[in-house]
């Protein structure tokens, strides 16, 4: 009884305050997620993040050229590594896209035809993500080499948000609670 009397109290607490306004914090959350899943679903990200048992390539997406497969640990194929050559950096003009230990996302970290609401889940799920905490998320976009290359993409179309307005969007994401859309 008491703990039912202390939350209607909360309750009407918060209509009259500014703890109601966690909904328009989660709003806000679910739109920087909106313009983060626009630079997720670019080729740019997409060609390493596929259900695919191979890399794709260019805006169309088409399947990677030259018989590259997926391969036991992401890489290729022991005899046709990825390595092979992408080098750690763009080479040949950009005509070799690079960026250090480049490989597939894992099949747990496919992204393809995913909804909103299922992209938002599957990057926060530690058992398909590689085992990261938001913390570890957060850096993973903002900093890993192979998320960046793809500002850097050697020619390449890079992602419809400026580099530094996808790393405001995702912090903000975190910041508010890293909401999913419905
Ligand atoms: C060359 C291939 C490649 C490209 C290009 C690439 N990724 Fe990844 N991505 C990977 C690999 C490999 C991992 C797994 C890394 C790990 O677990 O340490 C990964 C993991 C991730 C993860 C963490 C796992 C998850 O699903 O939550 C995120 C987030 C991510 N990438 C975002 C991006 C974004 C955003 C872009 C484009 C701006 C991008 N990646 C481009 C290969 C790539
Ligand atoms: C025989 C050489 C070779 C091997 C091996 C190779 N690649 Fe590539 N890859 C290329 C070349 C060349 C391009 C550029 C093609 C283009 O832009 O038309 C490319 C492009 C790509 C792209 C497209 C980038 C974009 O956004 O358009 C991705 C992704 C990619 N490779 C991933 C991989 C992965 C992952 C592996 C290993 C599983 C791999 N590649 C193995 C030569 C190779």
């Amino acid at each position: 009884m008491r703990n039912a009397i202390f939350a209607c109290g909360a309750l009407l607490a918060c209509v009259a305050s500014a703890a109601c306004a966690q909904g328009s914090a989660s709003d806000e959350s679910v739109s920087m997620f909106k313009q983060m899943a626009e630079v997720l679903r670019h080729p740019r990200c997409m060609n390493c993040h596929t259900f695919t048992d191979f890399p794709r390539q260019g805006d169309d997406r088409h399947r990677h050229v030259q018989m590259v497969v997926r391969g036991p640990n992401n890489s290729g194929f022991p005899t046709l590594q990825c390595s092979a050559c992408h080098q750690t950096t763009n080479v040949a003009d950009g005509a070799v896209p690079g960026a250090p230990n480049w490989h597939l996302a894992p099949l747990s970290m496919g992204w393809e035809r995913l909804s909103d609401n299922a992209l938002c889940r599957v990057l926060k799920d530690t058992r398909k993500n590689g085992g990261k905490s938001m913390d570890a998320l957060v850096h993973h976009m903002t900093d890993d080499p192979l998320v960046q290359w793809a500002w850097s993409p050697g020619g390449r179309v890079p992602p419809p948000l400026a580099q530094a307005e996808f790393h405001r969007v995702v912090r903000r994401w975190a910041e508010t609670g890293a909401a999913c859309p419905r």
